[in-house]
């Protein structure tokens, strides 16, 4: 089942979505969290942050998984995920850093590599919540469009899109994008217990209409959550504007 709640703003949306992780965690304490970057989910970072300073949010026992990773780039790269995740979010809360696991960017194998996330995600028991961004042409995690989506942890090629999305943090050059990277696949976000899909901005309206009022198809990997039992959708009103009332 889809659960859709929308805010005026992007704050606001971003702040639900936070509360909303903050309840999951207080109803499970060792809560499994998968973990998303983009700039969508910084004000969501920050506000999950807010409230472990309220004491409202504690991570102690959590663990977390980061969902993809830029290939090529080591780990004291500042444009890799893992580096966004610990400036938004490890560096500010409790969760233990031998529970925050994070796909390597240039392993000597990545196929080793990804079978070894698989296998901590398994032995962590799956995904408790993964809370999930939404690229403009509908990926999740960085599971670009495709007739046939993978399920494990893989190598994914970038669209030219999602690299000019991301090309901010490589000095505004698409060609500096790595054209590459690992992600979680579908057996990981559809296997997670709960979804939590947060989306801003006028860019992203369109996509949301086609991921959640469209064909469930790999050419928009976010419509894949239509067959997952338990997804909320957070919006502001600008990425909710063409879902009608
Ligand atoms: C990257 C991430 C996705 C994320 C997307 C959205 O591509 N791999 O997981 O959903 O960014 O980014 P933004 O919030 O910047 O639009």
């Amino acid at each position: 089942m889809i659960v859709i709640r929308v805010r005026r703003t992007a704050a606001a949306a971003t702040r639900v979505a936070a509360g909303l992780v903050a309840g999951a965690l207080r109803d499970d304490p060792r809560l499994v969290l998968g973990l998303p970057t983009g700039r969508t989910v910084v004000g969501f970072y920050a506000a999950l942050v807010q409230l472990h300073r309220r004491g409202r949010a504690d991570f102690r026992r959590a663990t977390g998984f980061n969902l993809d990773e830029f290939y090529g780039l080591g780990p004291d790269a500042k444009q890799s995920f893992r580096a966004f995740l610990q400036r938004h979010f490890y560096d500010h809360v409790n969760l233990p850093s031998s529970r925050a696991h994070a796909l390597s960017g240039n392993p000597a194998s990545w196929r080793r590599e990804a079978a070894r996330f698989d296998r901590r995600m398994r032995a962590a028991g799956g995904l408790g919540l993964c809370v999930l961004g939404i690229g403009r042409n509908g990926h999740v995690a960085f599971n670009e469009p495709a007739r046939r989506l993978r399920g494990p942890t893989h190598l994914e090629r970038l669209t030219p899109m999602t690299r000019r999305d991301n090309a901010a943090a490589f000095g505004g050059r698409w060609q500096d994008v790595p054209a590459r990277a690992l992600t979680v696949g579908l057996d990981a976000i559809l296997g997670a217990r709960q979804v939590l899909l947060v989306a801003t901005g006028r860019s992203k309206a369109g996509i949301i209409h086609r991921a959640f009022c469209g064909p469930v198809t790999g050419r928009v990997p976010a419509s894949m959550l239509q067959r997952h039992a338990s997804v909320t959708v957070v919006l502001d009103r600008a990425a909710a504007a063409r879902l009608g009332r």
